[in-house]
């Protein structure tokens, strides 16, 4: 066994209110040498020693901004990959634990997509025609490919920017690898849902007509975020007979049904924002992941306020979750010690592609 794995074995047997000392002192020790960057649905015992907390938008600008020499990014490796590629190549990026993924991020890869944009392009004129627009929640060659086509990212709050961008200069998107996010910010703006056509990428030609091809303005990636999945508009219709002035706010990775059935719809921040910023006594049913909700409801409930999360089952992001007090320990002593561990590095020549479609997204941001 390395020495390595030996400290993280031993990382793993501490308790948390060991750790929690053990991450104050290392901090100390570093300084001003390292940032802690924290996705709103962390843990609790792990968000309360982030420096600064956002959506993934607000977080790779953070990362790009950081002048610290280490960056922890307490989220999940796509995350964790854009902080690298935004922040400096002498500033190391490190992900407490390397297990933490997406299970969405991963319903696309390299290989799919190319062979999608390889069918696309027997029907249409894709390099000229057909804008490739990927969620941030991706792998980094995913970015790359947009890069290489002249394509774009865009987060949960950007993300009709961006198509607003898109439209500008092609007739056609093919969005991944998020059907839902793709889907609602299209119909909000104005594109019927008809010309909004799923990719089954597991079927050649996506399970398409070459006429639906032609007809569709947007191309959807049939990917989900199974977390968003668990809420349903049942879970509104019941609030609603039962709190007739309640509010509902949803993430766009719900499903269509779910956003349309919402009074609003947006990012982690901005769920946050909106219920920070509503009138007191306002009650909330929010469709987003559980650690987010049960952290706003203890912060408003002074003010007279509830959020509720929206699914009678209980669903957190389990790859969020796997960012602990004992990694967190694990990955600061390491740094302390002068041996940095779950350093994210991505290949220089697939950074700088990746690079040129996020620097797209950051410039059609608002
Ligand atoms: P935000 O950008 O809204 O934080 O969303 C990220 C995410 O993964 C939601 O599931
Ligand atoms: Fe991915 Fe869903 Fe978790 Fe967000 S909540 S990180 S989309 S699995």
């Amino acid at each position: 066994m390395s020495q390595t794995a030996h400290a993280l074995q031993h990382f793993a047997d501490l308790d948390d209110a060991d750790c929690e000392v053990r991450i104050q002192a290392a901090r100390v020790a570093l300084g001003d040498r390292v940032v802690i960057l924290g996705h709103h649905y962390q843990r609790e015992e792990v968000f309360r020693h982030t420096d600064h907390v956002g959506d993934s938008l607000k977080l790779s600008r953070l990362a790009g901004e950081s002048d610290a020499e280490f960056i922890v990014f307490c989220g999940v490796h796509f995350m964790a990959e854009v902080a690298d590629i935004l922040s400096r190549p002498d500033q190391a990026l490190i992900l407490p634990d390397l297990a933490a993924g997406c299970s969405m991020a991963d319903m696309a890869n390299l290989a799919k997509v190319e062979r999608a944009w390889r069918e696309l392009g027997r029907v249409l004129d894709v390099e000229n025609g057909v804008m490739p627009v990927t969620y941030i929640n991706s792998a980094a060659d995913l970015k790359a490919f947009c890069g290489r086509h002249g394509g774009i990212v865009c987060t949960s709050s950007n993300a009709r920017h961006v198509l607003d961008w898109s439209f500008a200069q092609r007739e056609k998107i093919l969005f991944f690898p998020d059907q839902h996010l793709g889907r609602n910010t299209g119909y909000r703006m104005g594109i019927p849902l008809e010309q909004m056509v799923t990719w089954d990428f597991d079927k050649p030609l996506g399970g398409l007509t070459e006429q639906q091809i032609r007809d569709a303005r947007m191309i959807l990636w049939k990917g989900f975020c199974s977390v968003h999945q668990m809420f349903h508009p049942e879970h509104i219709d019941r609030f609603r007979a039962e709190y007739p002035d309640g509010k509902v706010i949803s993430h766009p990775e719900c499903s269509f049904e779910v956003c349309e059935k919402s009074d609003v719809v947006g990012s982690t921040e901005t769920i946050i924002r909106t219920v920070r910023d509503s009138a007191p006594g306002t009650r909330w049913l929010v469709g987003t992941e559980l650690n987010l909700v049960s952290r706003l409801h203890r912060e408003v409930q002074a003010e007279g306020k509830v959020a509720e999360f929206m699914s009678p089952t209980v669903c957190m992001c389990s790859t969020m979750f796997r960012i602990d007090p004992q990694h967190l320990a694990w990955v600061l002593e390491s740094l302390v010690a002068g041996e940095p561990v779950n350093r994210i590095q991505v290949p220089a020549e697939e950074a700088a592609q990746a690079r040129a479609a996020l620097d797209r997204m950051l410039d059609a941001s608002p």
